[in-house]
């Protein structure tokens, strides 16, 4: 088919939909069928809701049913080769950039209601979180009721500042707009859903982005004209005990993919087993924490959040539903797990593999430069502490500290805490005499509040999900760095790489310090983690307040953080590499930083499975054709622009 007929056809298809025409009437009922084959080869049933499918039967019906029948190839499956796909394809060779709200090729007002008609009404335009608090606001809901947001994004810098939550009342009377946020969510209920989502924006050319917490460092579940899949809502958990698969026997959990850290906790503590999650309860486990890596504090005994997985059920680009194990799409099972969210396809649901639960002894303690405590002491405890890293690692513990400069000569060290796992108070203190020796040769005393727990979530409760991790604030952007082993194998290395933590600490505001090692039995090359994440003694993740919050103040504050803190610690660790979850969205050298030597079979995947480039995040795999254009409205990179090809 030629390019301008395919056009032709979508906009004589379009133009009918902007005419006069009259709406659909509510008898146009949701596309899906409710399928009757339940097992999989991730040997767990599917959900009732993974049973909610988009087939083939239910496209013929959409073809041949006369009111909707005119729009059903904007709901065909992209089979290679389908005319569906060939149609989009030369759809897209026509478009640069993807099509956004106002182009003449966006979908109608009737298209977007039919959508939702089929959708089952799942379809919800998205409103900035922070409207509400503009009086003046286009979106006219000053001091609405709260509700479960659609489209929030943690960090507001990176869909453009365009709507932040008013740190002072004179902010409520500025502009609010939707700047980078996407425009329409699907609030998804089954898979169906996703698949009608994933049909239409493939056939139109939207730009598509999966959203599930909103907590991605980089902004990358927003997009400005986007349609939005919204997976919060998959909540269920089934345990089951005696799961059997050719890679693994043992208990486990099937999760849907909208299940956060805390739920996912609370449901290992009722059956008696513990599960893998990170710090922060509201994370996604089974968006991006789990496809990007996911350190936790049971890493070290029982691998990365990645290596938990033991299947996945997944919606692909083309909209059709698959499974992916170790055995079956095993190379997709590969790409997904490491690879990164909001790539490769939409996991609806994961098998996860459970173990046994472990007693936790946490120790919380604060030092400081004081008048009894110099700049040197204190420098001198933490390089001791710093030195201790692969001691702490072999006894499979994992620490969560921070170390700032409050004013020149003057530091602050918070220990938040240290999550001694499966181990005892005595075998605790045993672990960190040496430290608590050294102090005391310094004269620093560290008041530890010790306590001891039989299972890890009232740990967990009482120290990590004490912290305030709110959605809507912004004033800092981070780096992050993983520390390999090798840096504590020569002396004169660790003091290199020490010099450069303590640089970080004067040039930054804050240094988060993470003492964690990746189980080593799980390097099998199984997933596509980072190999980076497997060779570390320690993770770094440095912030840079920015207090101009201008573009020039923002790019000027990025740069430093840059330039400044990250370069010396980039530099003195050559194999080391970056987490992408928690990175800086400037990363140098990023495939290399977060992917190391599996970036290139990665590439080859992202190109096998997702050949229209429907799925884009910054700096995901196979991104690099892409930019979104904002015009450096913020001065970092934000989602605010058109998304078009380089
Ligand atoms: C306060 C805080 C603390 C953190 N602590 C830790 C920690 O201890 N350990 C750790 O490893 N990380 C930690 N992180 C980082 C965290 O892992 C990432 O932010 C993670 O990407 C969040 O995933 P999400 O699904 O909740 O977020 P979202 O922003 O909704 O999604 C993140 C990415 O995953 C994609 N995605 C979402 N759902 C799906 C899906 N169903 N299928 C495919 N792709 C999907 C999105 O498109 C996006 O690219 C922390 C983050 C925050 C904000
Ligand atoms: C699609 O068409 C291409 C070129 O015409 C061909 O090489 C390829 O094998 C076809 N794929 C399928 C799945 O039919
Ligand atoms: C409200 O917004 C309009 C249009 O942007 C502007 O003209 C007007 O001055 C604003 N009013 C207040 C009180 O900010
Ligand atoms: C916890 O430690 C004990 C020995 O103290 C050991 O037998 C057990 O295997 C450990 N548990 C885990 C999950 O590693
Ligand atoms: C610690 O205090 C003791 C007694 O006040 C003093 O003799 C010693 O020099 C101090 N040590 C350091 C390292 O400051
Ligand atoms: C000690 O830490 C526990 C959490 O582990 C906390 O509940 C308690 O309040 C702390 N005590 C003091 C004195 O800070
Ligand atoms: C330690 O590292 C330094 C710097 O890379 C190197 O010059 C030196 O030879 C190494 N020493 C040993 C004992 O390997
Ligand atoms: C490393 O630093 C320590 C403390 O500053 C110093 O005593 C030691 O000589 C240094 N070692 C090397 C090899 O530079």
């Amino acid at each position: 088919m030629s390019k301008s007929f395919v056009l032709s056809l979508i906009f004589a298809a379009l133009a009918a939909a902007q005419s006069s025409v009259p709406s659909f009437t509510a008898s146009v009922a949701p596309a899906a069928e409710t399928v009757t084959t339940v097992s999989t080869p991730a040997n767990v049933p599917l959900f009732d809701i993974e049973t909610v499918q988009l087939t083939d039967n239910v496209v013929a019906e959409l073809q041949s049913n006369p009111e909707v029948a005119e729009y059903a190839s904007l709901f065909e499956f992209g089979d290679a080769n389908s005319t569906a796909a060939v149609r989009s394809r030369h759809a897209r060779s026509a478009q640069r950039c993807k099509t956004m709200p106002g182009d003449a090729l966006y979908p109608s007002k009737l298209v977007w209601a039919l959508t939702d008609l089929l959708l089952g009404g799942a379809l919800e335009p998205i409103v900035p979180i922070g409207s509400s608090c503009y009086p003046n606001s286009t979106y006219n809901n000053y001091d609405a009721e709260s509700y479960e947001d659609n489209g929030a994004l943690m960090n507001p810098l990176y869909y453009g500042m365009t709507c932040p939550i008013p740190a002072s009342e004179n902010a409520a009377n500025g502009a609010c707009t939707q700047g980078g946020y996407s425009e329409y969510a699907v609030k998804i209920k089954n898979v169906a859903q996703i698949q009608l989502a994933v049909n239409f924006a493939r056939s139109l050319n939207l730009r598509l982005v999966i959203r599930n917490t909103g907590h991605d460092y980089n902004g990358r579940s927003v997009g400005k004209g986007a349609l939005s899949i919204w997976t919060h809502g998959l909540k269920e958990i089934q345990y089951v005990e005696n799961y059997n698969s050719a890679a693994y026997s043992g208990p486990v959990f099937k999760v849907g993919a909208g299940v956060q850290g805390f739920e996912l906790l609370q449901a290992a503590e009722k059956y008696g087993v513990s599960a893998v999650a990170g710090i922060c309860p509201t994370v996604g486990i089974f968006g991006g924490y789990s496809t990007g890596g996911g350190h936790s504090p049971l890493m070290q005994l029982f691998g990365a959040g990645s290596d938990q997985i033991v299947a996945l059920e997944v919606v692909l680009a083309n909209g059709r539903f698959v499974t992916a194990t170790q055995s079956v799409n095993s190379d997709l099972y590969w790409a997904m797990l490491g690879g990164g969210g909001g790539t490769f396809g939409i996991i609806t649901s994961a098998v996860v593999k459970v173990h046994p639960k472990v007693p936790v002894t946490t120790s919380s303690w604060t030092v400081m430069t004081s008048e009894t405590v110099s700049a040197e002491a204190f420098w001198e405890l933490v390089t001791f502490f710093w030195e201790s890293f692969p001691t702490y690692n072999d006894a499979k513990t994992y620490s969560w500290g921070t170390i700032m400069k409050l004013a020149p000569g003057t530091y602050l060290w918070n220990m938040t805490p240290f999550f001694a796992t499966n181990k005892t108070i005595e075998e605790f203190e045993t672990l960190v005499e040496p430290l608590f020796k050294k102090a005391a040769e310094l004269n620093i005393t560290i008041a530890a509040n010790t306590t001891h727990y039989d299972t890890l979530y009232p740990a967990y409760q009482a120290t990590f999900a004490t912290y305030n991790y709110y959605i809507g604030g912004a004033g800092a952007i981070p780096g992050s760095r993983f520390i390999p082993t090798e840096n504590w194998a020569n002396e004169t290395v660790l003091n290199q790489t020490f010099a450069a933590v303590q640089n970080a600490v004067e040039k930054a505001m804050m240094l988060n310090l993470y003492h964690q090692h990746t189980a080593d039995e799980f390097d099998k090359g199984i997933n596509s983690l980072n190999p980076a994440f497997r060779n570390l003694q320690a993770q770094l993740v440095a912030i840079q307040s920015v207090t101009d919050m201008t573009a020039a103040g923002w790019k000027a504050g990025d740069d430093a953080l840059n330039i400044e803190t990250m370069a010396p610690l980039r530099e003195v660790t050559p194999t080391g590499g970056a987490y992408g979850n928690e990175a800086n969205i400037g990363e140098p050298n990023w495939q290399q930083a977060f992917w190391g030597k599996n970036y290139p079979r990665l590439v080859g995947l992202k190109k096998k499975y997702d050949p229209t480039e429907l799925f884009y995040v910054h700096h995901g795999v196979g991104s690099e054709g892409w930019v979104v254009q904002d015009n450096g409205i913020v001065g970092v990179q934000s989602t605010d622009g058109p998304l078009c090809r380089v």
